[in-house]
């Protein structure tokens, strides 16, 4: 009794080690389609005798997103719209910057992101946990590296639109935009004035601009 319970904590902790540092897990079959009547997070597979190559295509990121304020459009492909991605870690996302476009300081809580600039000059960078800044402008054929979880930001400096792709190492990496995360979520004020020096009518014009 007492080997079998040594081994089942010895068991458990490599599997609690495994998942702390993997990403998604791997998958367990070549595949997994969800059924279009279920969510991809119950894990319930399309029976494989009804899958097509359409499964693993998608042809949505032909051309871009609609243009925000911010001069800038993304287009994520998760496995929530691209269901072939199911169980299998990886997602990605096409961008495009128009001349001056921003894409705001943002993180990904779940995935590393490695950026490859299709076109055009983006100034880009992130920060690590000790808030050293590391950027730099890229160009057309440049990859870039976002360690998981850390923020980070890109801006079109060129004279012509620019557009990126990313790949995530999970099929949901998740997004953590910083100005609506902290000023469009409702914060309660007092956090938000003392927090970043505000005072309430700058505070009321940020929560106003951020607030989705
Ligand atoms: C999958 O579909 C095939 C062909 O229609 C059928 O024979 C098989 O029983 C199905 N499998 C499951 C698990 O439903």
């Amino acid at each position: 009794m007492k080997k079998i319970s040594a081994w089942f904590r010895i068991i458990l902790l490599s599997i609690i080690i495994h998942s702390a540092s993997a990403s998604d897990s791997d998958p367990l079959q070549d595949y997994c389609v969800p059924r279009p009547d279920l969510s991809p997070i119950f894990l319930a597979c399309k029976n494989s005798s009804l899958v097509t190559v359409e499964d693993f295509v998608f042809s949505g990121i032909k051309s871009a997103g609609d243009s925000k304020k911010t001069g800038f459009s993304s287009i994520p492909v998760t496995a929530a719209v691209f269901p072939g991605l199911n169980t299998l870690g990886v997602s990605f996302v096409r961008a495009d910057f128009e001349v001056g476009g921003v894409n705001v300081p943002h993180y990904h809580p779940r995935a590393t992101e490695v950026a490859f600039v299709v076109e055009g000059k983006i100034y880009s960078g992130f920060v690590d946990s000790k808030n050293r800044v590391f950027a730099k402008v890229l160009e057309k054929g440049d990859v870039m590296v976002f360690p998981r979880g850390l923020l980070h930001f890109q801006m079109n400096v060129g004279n012509s639109r620019a557009s990126i792709i990313g790949s995530f190492n999970s099929q949901n990496p998740g997004l953590v935009k910083i100005p609506s995360a902290v000023f469009g979520s409702g914060i309660m004020e007092g956090v938000l004035e003392k927090g970043f020096g505000l005072n309430a009518k700058e505070l009321s014009k940020l929560r106003k601009k951020f607030s989705s």
